[in-house]
Order: C-alpha cells, then structure tokens, then sequence
C-alpha cells in the first residue's frame, strides 16, 4: 500500500460517524409516518426484529469486509475474491449506488436547507400555504441553496476522515440528540399529545399485510445505511482494536432508539394540530409530511406562542433534520471519494471536485424533474406510469439495487470470502466472540435466510416497479 490508510481516532468517533450516516430523514420522518400508519407497536416490533435479525448481520459482515481489507467496495470485493472480474463489478454496483443515491438524497437536503433559509426570512407562512411547496420545489433559488450544501459537504469531506467526517459527526450527532429530546418535551406539551402518543404506540395487527412487512424490511434496511457501500467504507477506517459486532449493535440500537424517539415527535404534534386526524389518510410519503403537512403544524402554533415563536419551532424542526441529512450525505460521498483516492490515486481534493462536479449535474437534473423542465419531469414511463429524472433514480437505486447489493454482499462473504474468514476478522478485538451463539447465528443466518428474503424482495420490485405485476400478491 502506497499511503497509511486513515483510522477514526477512537470507537466512539466511528460509531458516531456510522450512526450519523444512519440517523437520516428516514429516521425523523419517515419511520414516524410507516409505524403509525401500519400498525403501531405491532410495526415497532416487527421493526426491531428486522433491525437485529436481519439488518445487524448485514451490517457487521460489511463492516468486517472493510476494516479486513482497508478498501472501499470495488477494491474491497477485487481483494477477497483474488481479483475476480465479476465480484469487481458487484464492488462497483456498490460505489454506482451510493453515488446515485447521493444525487436523490442531495435534492431532499437541498430542499430542507431552503425551508431554513425561508423560515428565517419569517416566511413560514407561505411555506404552510397551499401552493407553498409547489412553488418552493420550481424555485430557481433552489440552485443557491444547493451551492451552500455542496460547500459544506465539501468543508466536512476534504478535512479527511478524523478531522471532517469523525469531527463533524461528534459535534453534529450529539446536539441532534439534545435537539430531538427537546422537542419531543416541547411537543408533548401540546394538548392532545398523548392521543399521538397511543396511536403510535397501541398494536394494531391487522395492518401487518404483506406489504407492510416487506416496506418495514425495506426501511429498516435504507435506515441502517445497508446496501450502499458505506459501512465497507467506514468500516475501512476502524484499527483492529475495535470490536466490531458491540460496535454495530450500539449504531443499530442509536438508529432505532432515533427512530422511536422521532415517533413521540411527530404524532403528538399531528394530533395536537388535528385531534380528530386519521392516520391512514395521513400523508403517502414522508416528502409531503415533512414538507407540507409540518409547516401547516408549525404555523398552527402562532396562536399559542405567536408568529416568531411558530417560526423558531420550525427553524429548530427543520436545522435537526438537517444535520440528520448532512451526515448521511456525508457519507454516502465518502464512498465514491474514496474509490477515486484509493483505485484512482487521486488525491482527497481532486476526487471531490470530481464528484461535485458530475454529482452536481445530475442534482442539477434531478431538481428540475419537478416542473421546471418538461424533459426531466416526463423523463420516461414505465408500469407505474409517467416517471421524472428524480423517481428513476429513487425506482431504481434505491427501491431496487438496494436489496440486490445486500443479496450480493451475503453471497459474497459467505460462499466466496467464506464464514471462517469473516469469524476470524470479528473476533479481533473480540475474544468471546469465537464459539458464541452469536457466532453461529451470524453465519448460519448470512449463508441461508438472509439473502433469500432480500433477493425475494428485490425480485418482487423488479416484477411490481417495472413490470406492474406482483409476484407475491402484494
Ligand atoms: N439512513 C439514512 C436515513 O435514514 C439513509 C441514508 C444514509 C441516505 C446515507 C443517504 C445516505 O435517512
């Protein structure tokens, strides 16, 4: 190896760094809305079954595949399969997916960054009108607030992984923390709370159809930031000291535990705003929650509090769902910077101008798939109808490759890596680990159960999303 690779400085930095690329707007709004809306505790339950039977083993079997080879996913699969030409290609379907999913995720961030902005300048009321948010997404502002995003993204990923990625996530990671606790105290303040509360809570099992089940292992699997290539990448960076399934189980459980939390955030607000609200017909994406059912929310408070009161709830909303995103974005990048500097030798600088630039465009395409350009906005049709730019790369990226990287990973270490090469990488810095039942479970569960369910999921997309026929009746 030409240059020593960079570590975290400490486990705690790179749980920190993992848990940050975790905790996204999949946490904070998303989970909220899927949990309440099928099922509640019956949700939450099933939910942290998937996260720790399913979820953790994929998770530590990245990490472990990372830290064994000190590489990103291409150099990470060429390494362990002796140079094979075709488990290259899975490692580049790793750095591919991150890349593109950056770009979706870059519009979100973009747009949340342009709530701040607008908040500040006391416009919360046109973000709570009706036309608001259509209006805010066809603004050609949005192109500025995307080069503020970009810089900060490039300010955290050029400082390296100790001093930007480790850094920004100790800082950023602890005050989401605080900020989420404090508005949760805040909200269930509010009358009607605990009827938000319960509805998130009470089991309803009824709503567990096949559908909701397979959506839950699909969120619990983006929410954990499986799949992308960014745990190999983070997992490069940690030294052998580190034990990596505690370590795991801790950014797991933060995951969650954010997850939940955001639950007591979000229903006790919905509910307060409207007690007589339906769940079911509460919003079909978390887009339109956070975008245009919270800012009615927050406006709704100017009776209590006043308008400057209503906007700095808002303000306060939207910063902690921004650094939520920030880190995750950060990561996500991390993954093709570090292919450029690692397969590429180019230095840390040049590969992300070269991944602002190309990123960039196509974010640039991606933001004008809403309205503003008819070409990206009907960009092509398929079973689900009228497709723009930006649902492409949502359908394909991560809807569909997603699994299929997670059902590559599993075939990977167990049948090509094989079991006792990952069993002897987990057990440094962990001498229990060897003969415990953890162990077993670890790999029986990624040579046989995993990777049949995410292929069946990824198989069952690809039927439904292209093809608008479902395989399992669902
Ligand atoms: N885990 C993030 C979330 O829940 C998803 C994500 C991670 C997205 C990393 C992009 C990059 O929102």
């Amino acid at each position: 190896m030409s240059t020593e690779r960079e570590h975290f400085s400490s486990r705690l930095g790179f749980i920190l760094a993992a848990a940050g690329s975790a905790v996204g707007i999949g946490n904070l709004v998303g989970f909220p809305v899927n949990a309440a809306k099928n099922g509640g505790g019956a949700f939450l339950l099933m939910y942290a079954l998937f996260v720790f039977l399913i979820c953790l083993p994929v998770m530590i079997a990245e990490m472990a595949v990372g830290r064994k080879t000190e590489k990103e996913p291409v150099g990470a699969y060429k390494a362990l399969s002796g140079g094979s030409k075709a488990w290259g290609a899975a490692g580049f379907l790793g750095v591919l997916t991150p890349f593109m999913i950056a770009v979706f995720y870059m519009v979100l961030t973009v747009w949340i960054f342009g709530y701040i902005a607008l908040t500040l300048a006391g416009d919360l009321d046109y973000l709570a009108s009706s036309n608001g948010f259509g209006e805010f997404i066809n603004s050609p502002y949005l192109f500025v607030a995307m080069i503020a995003v970009a810089a900060i993204i490039n300010f955290i990923l050029v400082a390296g992984v100790k001093e930007g990625i480790e850094r920004a996530s100790k800082i950023l990671m602890p005050t989401l923390f605080i900020m989420l606790f404090a508005m949760v105290i805040f909200v269930l303040t509010l009358d009607n709370a605990i009827a938000g509360v319960k509805f998130f809570i009470i089991p309803d099992i009824t709503k567990l159809t096949p559908a909701v089940i397979n959506g839950a292992l699909s969120q619990a699997f983006f929410s954990l930031s499986l799949g992308m290539g960014i745990l190999i990448t983070y997992g490069s960076y940690i030294d052998s000291k580190t034990d990596i399934v505690g370590s795991a189980k801790l950014v797991a459980l933060t995951d969650t535990a954010v997850a939940f939390t955001a639950g007591l955030m979000i229903l006790p607000a919905v509910f307060s705003f409207n007690p007589n609200v339906n769940p079911a017909e509460l919003s079909d994406s978390s887009v339109s929650l956070i975008f245009t059912f919270l800012p009615k929310i927050f406006l709704a408070l100017q009776t209590s509090i006043g308008y400057i009161g209503a906007s700095a709830v808002a303000l306060f909303f939207f910063t902690l769902v921004f650094f939520a995103a920030i880190t995750s974005l950060v990561s996500i990048l991390e993954v093709p910077v570090s292919y450029l500097v690692t397969e590429k030798k180019h230095s840390r600088k040049k590969a992300l101008s070269i991944l602002m630039m190309t990123a960039g465009v196509l974010t640039v395409f991606a933001t004008l798939s809403f309205g503003m350009v008819s070409f990206f906005t009907e960009f092509t049709f398929y079973a689900g109808g009228v497709r723009s730019f930006f649902d492409i790369i949502y359908d394909v990226f991560y809807d569909t490759i997603l699994p299929l990287n997670g059902f590559l990973l599993c075939m990977f270490v167990s049948y090509r890596w094989k079991k006792h090469n990952l069993s002897d990488e987990l057990a440094i810095g962990n001498k229990n680990y060897k003969g415990s039942w953890v162990e077993k479970y670890i790999n029986f569960s990624l040579g046989t159960f995993i990777p049949v369910i995410v292929f069946g999921i990824f198989i069952n997309t690809v039927a439904q999303k292209f093809f608008a026929y479902s395989i399992f009746g669902f």
